[in-house]
């Protein structure tokens, strides 16, 4: 490197202009000339050389949800996820229901939101089509005749998958999620349940006296009552005689209550709270409980708390007692093309 200072050079290029012998006008405009090209070339050697330090790489995020980490409003296991399920999806057909998935949205800060339209319902199952133990779940569910015992289906795989909660369309959240268990049950809960109906002889509809709802439901992802539930309903499917996946398989409303509805889960249910309790659950350990009681790590949650205002089972009034969702019973599943 020569010692000249840069101010030695500008004088010794005015000499040499100087000896050029230019007319006058030419030399601040020569000089200006020869000082932009100077300033362009020096931007291209800065940019190529400082290229590869302009690029941004992936950085590396922890496996656990942004989100759950420190939130009190979130708990532990349950994933901050809402999904509601409508498989006909058009604008217009959820307009009687803007209110009710407002009121997921405005209790759920910091929760995604999911409204699953039969795309997205597939796109889910699809996670499945690569997993050696899982890929079948596919053609079964397209020989699930019935949209309802899809979407009744959807509701357990999608928790089982990918965890949250569901609810159905005609459903209303009267509290957050967090609110839903007591705070000494938050460490150990992963699934909560809520009953249907809670009265012996049976209320007339339901098969159990104490019989759970699915309505509503929340869970960790993988929890073994829900693939439990998910394995009996594909049993249950694979049963029927069908030659080809996308022939229709005809179950009755009886059948679809018991395979994929609330009868279906409740079996289930009480087949996960004996495995927690390590002896027999029936409906006599949960009649008229005011409540939530842990069994292992699934939540129970008395009869308010989703079918608050039933005319039935000792229930509150619509909204009254410790509710937490509001089933309006608008479902029109039975008969036609449903
Ligand atoms: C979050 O909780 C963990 C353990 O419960 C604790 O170690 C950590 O300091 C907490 N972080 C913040 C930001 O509070
Ligand atoms: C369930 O009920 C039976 C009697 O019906 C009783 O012996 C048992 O202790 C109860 N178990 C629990 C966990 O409540």
């Amino acid at each position: 490197m020569s010692s000249t200072e840069p101010s030695q050079w500008a004088e010794k290029a005015s000499i040499y202009l100087e000896t050029l012998d230019l007319p006058r006008y030419t030399r601040p405009r020569l000089t200006r000339y020869l000082i932009s090209i100077l300033a362009f070339l020096s931007l291209i050697v800065f940019y190529t050389s400082h290229q590869p330090s302009l690029l941004i790489s992936e950085p590396e995020f922890p496996s656990i949800s942004i989100y759950a980490a420190n939130n009190t409003n979130h708990l532990p296991h349950i994933p901050p996820k809402i999904w509601q399920i409508y498989l006909d999806y058009t604008p217009y057909a959820i307009m009687p229901y803007t209110s009710y998935i407002q009121s997921f949205i405005t209790h759920s800060p910091s929760h995604t939101y999911t409204l699953l339209d039969a795309h997205g319902a597939l796109s889910i199952i699809s996670k499945l089509s690569t997993s050696k133990t899982h890929a079948h779940i596919l053609p079964l569910f397209y020989a699930m005749s019935r949209r309802v015992l899809r979407a009744d289906f959807l509701r357990y795989l999608l928790l089982a998958i990918e965890g949250g909660v569901y609810s159905d369309m005609d459903t209303e959240m009267l509290r957050p999620l967090h609110d839903w268990v007591p705070d000494e049950y938050k460490s150990r809960t992963k699934l909560i349940v809520g009953l249907e109906a809670d009265q012996s002889p049976p209320v007339g509809g339901t098969t159990y006296e104490v019989q759970f709802c699915q309505w509503t439901l929340a869970g960790a992802a993988g929890h073994p009552a829900l693939w439990g539930m998910v394995e009996r309903i594909l049993n249950e499917v694979q049963k029927r005689p069908f030659e080809s996946p996308m022939k229709d398989v005809e179950f009755s409303d009886e059948e679809v209550l018991d395979i994929t509805g609330p009868a279906g889960w409740t079996e289930v249910v009480y087949e996960y709270l004996s495995k927690a309790a390590g002896e027999e659950i029936g409906w006599r350990n949960l009649t008229g409980m005011r409540s939530p009681r842990l069994f292992g790590d699934i939540l129970v949650l008395p009869i308010d708390a989703f079918a608050s205002g039933v005319p039935h089972s000792g229930a509150s009034g619509p909204g009254m007692g410790e509710a937490f969702v509001k089933h309006q019973f608008q479902g029109s599943w039975r008969g036609g093309d449903h």
